[in-house]
């Protein structure tokens, strides 16, 4: 008779049964961590896989709705919103404000919450409330991918502090430390300039924060808007239409901005303390300089 193919398995003896037992057992056990193994990294690829899927979500939500107060690249508006790309934000924030907790809940509650009161007028418009739980409009996971976007930022914003790349942050005025974070990341004080006579537009213009609003090389037309405030390259043109002469209008949008509105811009962007925090003199320098076809940088 003709032995089938798998006579080899017809093992007489005791012994190598066991020992083939055992060795079997064995190689499936060794394949078992192995499998183990592979599976960990591919967990970790996977995590880190959505941690990134996260940030970008975070990065869409922030770029359609956080963007126009607190900057597009997060290092805030003057006077509208606070710098959040800061080092100032990352390392010595939570000290000021006596925050136990940590900056991701930190953020995540003030996204979630808002800042629905204004004790003070530092800022033009309120911090909003995003999520749905108190009438915003953003569901929980939302509320923490933009969270992770936010603090996404740290990386880059702890090189701050050279004079090429400052700490964008601006000082709350109820914050209970003025203090800066100094080369060794220690907290040294503000120095406040003292004023000393008027100062020049162009000087002026950075200083106030125009600078990050208007973009004076460009000029403003239906195919080229600035994205927060108007270009203002061609500003001399454009001034003289709105029914006053161009000085008064230019004036006029410095002091008391939502007096006249731009078409397609929303009120209460720009900063209205203008007024309070130039000298007459300096917001007409300011005026003459804007509405100079020939203006020096
Ligand atoms: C209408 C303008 C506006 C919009 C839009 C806005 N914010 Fe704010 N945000 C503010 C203002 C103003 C403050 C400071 C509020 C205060 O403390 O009085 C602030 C504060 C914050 C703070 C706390 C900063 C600190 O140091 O205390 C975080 C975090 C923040 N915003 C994140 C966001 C995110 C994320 C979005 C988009 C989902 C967003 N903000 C949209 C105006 C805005
Ligand atoms: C936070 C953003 C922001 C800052 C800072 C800012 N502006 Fe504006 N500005 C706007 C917006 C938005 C408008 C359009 C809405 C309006 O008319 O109020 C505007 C309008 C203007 C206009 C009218 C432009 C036109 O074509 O009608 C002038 C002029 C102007 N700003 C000058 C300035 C000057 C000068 C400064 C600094 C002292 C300044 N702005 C600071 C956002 C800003």
């Amino acid at each position: 008779m003709k032995r089938p193919w798998y006579s080899f398995l017809y093992v007489r003896s005791p012994i190598v049964k066991i020992g083939l037992g055992i060795a079997s057992l064995v190689l499936t056990i060794v394949l078992l961590l192995f499998i183990g193994i592979i599976e960990e990294r591919r967990m970790e690829a996977q995590t880190a896989n959505w941690a990134g899927r996260e940030i970008e979500k975070g990065a869409e939500l922030y770029a359609n709705n956080c963007y126009n107060c607190h900057g597009m690249d997060g290092k805030g508006l003057p006077g509208v919103a606070p710098a959040l790309h800061s080092k100032y934000f990352f390392t010595q924030r939570l000290n000021d404000i006596g925050w136990s907790g940590s900056l991701h809940d930190y953020v995540a509650l003030t996204v979630a919450a808002g800042r629905p009161s204004r004790v003070q007028s530092q800022w033009a418009q309120m911090m909003p409330t995003w999520s749905n739980r108190f009438g915003g409009p953003f569901r929980d996971d939302q509320v923490q991918a933009v969270t992770a976007f936010v603090l996404n930022w740290e990386e880059d914003a702890m090189q701050q502090g050279a004079a090429d790349n400052p700490d964008p942050w601006q000082y709350f005025e109820d914050a209970p430390s003025r203090a800066v974070v100094g080369e060794d990341g220690a907290p040294v004080a503000a120095v406040t300039p003292e004023p000393t006579g008027p100062r020049p537009p162009q000087e002026l213009f950075n200083v106030m924060g125009c600078l990050g609003c208007h973009n004076l090389d460009q000029p403003q037309t239906p195919n080229n808007r600035g994205p927060v405030g108007p270009n203002l390259g061609n500003l001399y043109e454009t001034a003289g239409t709105h029914g006053e002469d161009a000085a008064t209008y230019v004036h006029n949008s410095i002091v008391n901005p939502n007096a006249y509105i731009s078409e397609g811009y929303t009120a209460g962007i720009m900063p209205a303390n203008f007024g309070e925090r130039m000298s007459e003199e300096e917001i007409n320098s300011l005026v003459e300089w804007l509405l100079d076809p020939n203006r020096q940088r």
